[in-house]
């Protein structure tokens, strides 16, 4: 079975890891990968290669930034003629970014069938990049990954209603005999990843120390959705409500390239506020100590919302509405917008809570996504990845 993934921004190589790590353990997996090149610098691309062991791309298209249209016409036009050399089974796309929908658009056209990983995810908010690729990628896709039970409802309320179940140790089909898509609700890679890494990322990482940083004496920010960054009011309202924030305590903030291009133009004021260290984007080792540390978290990132989640550390999401919602419904995370005061009054208010169970899985997931496309279409229930 050739299976090839495309990736093309930084979430998306912590996702691709624990797969490659899974895929190279079968002999009968083909896995090719390919980078179309939208994050490119070396602390947003290759260092989580390096770090997580992924294999070099076999290919890496180059196609790097530019409008939207523009971004995602490169992609669909450049993997073309790769998916034509390679031939494979199925292509893999993973989150919400152009490059998973210029990845899925190239393959459907060829008549390739696509598997979605992180799927049926929603903000349920038109106007984000990433929810029109999300929508878009799932509503194309045959197989549907989803990591979350809220994943599987919103797919549901779409029309997509081909379930696979495991059910004592077996996946099964049910729901719409008839249907051309099938989701199937594996957990979240990015646990998995997780899991793997924590132990590592401890002995390894020297950011608290090179930072003079204590462990819960300190805030960690990200920045860099377009609803925040392509307005420059929104994103002088979080500074705002950071720099209240940094009177109590340092604020870290690892500045995504989209933001400082932003941070160049506006009040230099604003951003040497008192306490808040801005430094470069971190190695995924270095965030997870980073998170995982934190007294709490503050951000718009999707990724960060869960991982502080999994770590045990309260979130502080500075955006009006989430595809995260069981962060928000156990109480560990709050979506306060770019209000300054609202930022602030909820970092006073929000505290580790006791309870804290697993949402994202088992751990498996990617032994979970191998079965599946092992075994599909003739997926009855005997599906076992001896023999593979
Ligand atoms: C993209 C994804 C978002 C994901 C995020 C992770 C889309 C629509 N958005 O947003 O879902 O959460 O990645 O980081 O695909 N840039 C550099 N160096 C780089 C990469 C980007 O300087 O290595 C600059 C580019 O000049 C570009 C800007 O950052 O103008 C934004 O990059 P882009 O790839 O368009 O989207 P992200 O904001 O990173």
């Amino acid at each position: 079975m050739k299976l090839l993934s495309v990736v093309g921004a930084r979430p998306q190589f912590v996702k691709l890891a624990p797969l490659c790590q899974r895929f190279r353990e079968y002999p009968g997996v083909d896995h090719v990968v390919l980078h179309t090149g939208q994050h490119y610098d070396y602390r947003m691309s290759k260092i989580f290669f390096d770090q997580l062991g992924i294999p070099e791309p076999d290919w890496n298209l180059e196609i790097g930034s530019g409008t939207h249209g523009w971004q995602t016409a490169e992609m669909v036009k450049n993997i073309e003629p790769v998916l034509l050399k390679e031939k494979p089974d199925w292509v893999l796309v993973y989150g919400d970014t152009n490059s998973t929908l210029g990845g899925a658009m190239a393959a459907v056209k060829l008549h390739i069938p696509v598997a979605h990983i992180e799927a049926g995810l929603r903000s349920f908010n038109r106007t984000m990049p990433e929810e029109i690729n999300r929508v878009l990628t799932d509503h194309c896709s045959t197989v549907l990954f989803c990591p979350t039970k809220a994943g599987m409802d919103n797919l549901s309320r779409e029309g997509m209603k081909g379930r696979l179940i495991l059910e004592n140790a077996r996946w099964v089909k049910t729901g719409e005999e008839r249907s051309v898509q099938w989701c199937a609700m594996v957990g979240d890679l990015m646990y998995e990843v997780l899991n793997m890494s924590l132990d590592i990322a401890g002995r390894e990482s020297t950011i608290l120390p090179s930072l003079g940083l204590d462990p819960d004496s300190y805030y960690v920010v990200t920045v860099h959705r377009a609803e925040n960054t392509d307005n420059p009011e929104n994103f002088i309202n979080i500074l705002k409500g950071l720099a209240q924030v940094s009177k109590w305590k340092p604020v870290i903030f690892p500045i995504h390239p989209r933001t400082k291009k932003l941070m160049e133009q506006i009040n230099r004021e604003l951003i040497s506020a008192d306490n808040i260290k801005c430094i470069d984007p971190v190695s995924y080792f270095d965030m997870l100590v980073l998170v995982k540390n934190a007294r709490a978290v503050l951000t718009d990132s999707g990724g960060l919302q869960k991982e502080a989640y999994i770590l045990g550390t309260p979130c502080i999401t500075l955006r009006s509405e989430t595809e995260w919602v069981e962060t928000v419904e156990m109480g560990w995370n709050v979506l306060v917008g770019t209000d300054p005061q609202a930022i602030s009054n909820a970092v006073l208010k929000k505290d580790r809570l006791e309870i804290r169970p697993q949402l994202y899985g088992d751990g498996k997931t990617s032994r979970y996504i191998l079965e599946i496309l092992w075994g599909f279409p003739a997926l009855t229930g005997d599906i076992t990845l001896k023999g593979l």
